[in-house]
């Protein structure tokens, strides 16, 4: 392809795109192909000629474009939302243009110099301490493995790092029972060992208990463990619960534990000044990691991973080989040093982009309307005998069934939620997921899109009811 082909399509490319947006609502939400459907429709082998981009074209079309399920669609109301945004995707265009690998300040000092500034406008914008470093990772996942990895490193004085375990055999990590899987994956991975990641139970709320905390602490201590780290959750993925973080930031001061905070989803409420309560106490934590990429239209990936000691940080992950070495050494940010990988994205520019595109009140009313919606939902559950909410609403996922007079019995009440959910999503108008709350099947509605309105939901929600299946038949 030559550079005026280059141009031609990619102005066809943008047409096409605007009018994916323009017709998004025509997709079925969760794409509904068999397994193996997509794959037997790929050659096996590579072509050893080059093809025509129109016939490239053609084939995402036809073969891409049904295995695909639609997270920008407004009716997907699936897990978290990972919404976008047009001023998003045109960054994404620039960055992928550039290509640039931003590895460290020299190979592109813009990159990394207006990463440091989004990180601080992302600080002020959150209300986080105003002494906090940030860093831009790829997903909540890598920047909770980054956290326990410096946790390990600075109560080890970062002797693990250089001679490995030795006698240190005994480290205890602490979340919820709500907690994400990815502290989990985080405890395998940092060589803690997933035995010794302790689960805390929750409240009635679903929030983690503090008193549970501190005596299993305290316990651990007794029977010759090494407590490490605590990881709070604000917007658990179940149901959006709160853990009391002002309280778990006592108990680690009282034990000089590191604390960590998992805000992946939440994070973006904090741009609402009366969601502040949420972060009561964070001076007393160590690190927080909220995604934009999540919930602040602003495509995946861009985790922004916040911590109070950046010498930390550097210390456990910086590394010089010759090859890498340059004369700016000490007077820029080199984020090469700042987490795991070597070779970094540009995402800082997509922020930029988003920030200045819809401004910090536009941003808000997004955010606050999306959690308006929520709660005019959560009446319209609450309303209907037919159906329960599970979960507080805190912010914008609701968490219900559907609980017909008619049954009692948690097992058929669980086949009958996880049947309701099978029909709504096999109609391809709307996309839910569920999780089970104190073993009771639930469905989750979570309404993040960037072109979600109060008519999607309203939609949803008649759909939901008409597809209950009533009372005749049990
Ligand atoms: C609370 C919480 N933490 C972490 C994650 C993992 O996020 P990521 O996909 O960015 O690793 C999720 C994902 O939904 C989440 O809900």
């Amino acid at each position: 392809m030559n550079n005026s082909e280059f141009r031609e399509w990619a102005h066809r490319l943008a047409d096409n795109m605007a009018d994916y947006y323009e017709n998004i609502e025509t997709y079925p939400v969760k794409s509904n192909v068999k397994p193996g459907e997509i794959l037997a429709q790929l050659p096996s082998a590579p072509p050893a000629e080059n093809e025509d981009m129109s016939q490239i074209i053609s084939d995402f079309e036809r073969i891409i474009m049904p295995g695909i399920t639609h997270w920008q669609s407004p009716n997907f109301f699936a897990y978290f939302p990972a919404n976008g945004s047009y001023p998003s995707i045109l960054a994404e265009m620039l960055t992928a243009s550039l290509g640039a690998q931003c590895m460290v300040w020299d190979t592109s000092p813009a990159a990394a110099e207006l990463e440091e500034m989004m990180m601080n406008w992302l600080k002020s914008m959150t209300g986080l301490p105003s002494g906090w470093h940030g860093v831009i990772q790829d997903t909540a996942s890598t920047s909770t493995l980054v956290a326990l990895l410096c946790a390990r490193e600075k109560y080890s004085d970062f002797a693990i790092n250089e001679t490995g375990f030795n006698d240190i055999n005994k480290l205890r990590v602490y979340c919820s029972s709500e907690a994400h899987s990815s502290v989990e994956k985080a405890v395998k991975i940092a060589g803690i060992g997933r035995k010794n990641l302790v689960k805390v139970a929750t409240d009635v709320q679903y929030r983690m208990d503090p008193a549970l905390l501190r005596k299993a602490i305290a316990d651990d201590i007794v029977a010759g463990f090494t407590p490490l780290c605590v990881v709070a959750a604000l917007g658990t993925t179940g149901c959006t619960s709160v853990d009391p973080l002002d309280e778990i930031a006592s108990v680690c001061e009282e034990f000089k534990l590191w604390l960590h905070v998992d805000a992946a989803y939440a994070g973006t409420a904090l741009l609402l000044p009366e969601y502040s309560w949420m972060i009561e106490g964070i001076e007393k934590a160590d690190s927080f990691v909220f995604n934009p990429h999540k919930w602040m239209f602003t495509n995946f990936d861009c985790s922004a991973y916040f911590v109070k000691d950046k010498e930390a940080l550097i210390h456990t992950f910086e590394i010089l080989p010759e090859y890498l070495k340059t004369g700016n050494r000490g007077l820029v940010n080199d984020y090469r040093d700042w987490g795991i990988q070597l070779g970094r994205r540009f995402r800082a520019l997509k922020l930029w982009f988003v920030i200045r595109s819809f401004g910090v009140t536009q941003l808000q009313e997004m955010i606050r309307e999306h959690i308006r919606i929520a709660r005019w939902l959560e009446q319209q559950v609450i309303a209907q005998p037919d159906f329960e909410i599970m979960a507080p609403v805190p912010l914008s996922l609701v968490c219900f069934r559907y609980r017909p007079s008619c049954i009692i019995d948690t097992e058929i009440l669980n086949k009958i939620n996880a049947e309701l959910l099978g029909k709504l999503n096999a109609t391809g108008r709307i996309f839910l997921t569920h999780t089970k709350l104190n073993g009771q099947y639930t469905l989750r509605m979570s309404i993040g899109g960037t072109h979600t309105t109060h008519k999607h939901v309203e939609q949803a929600w008649e759909l939901i009811k008409e597809l209950a299946p009533g009372c005749s038949g049990f």
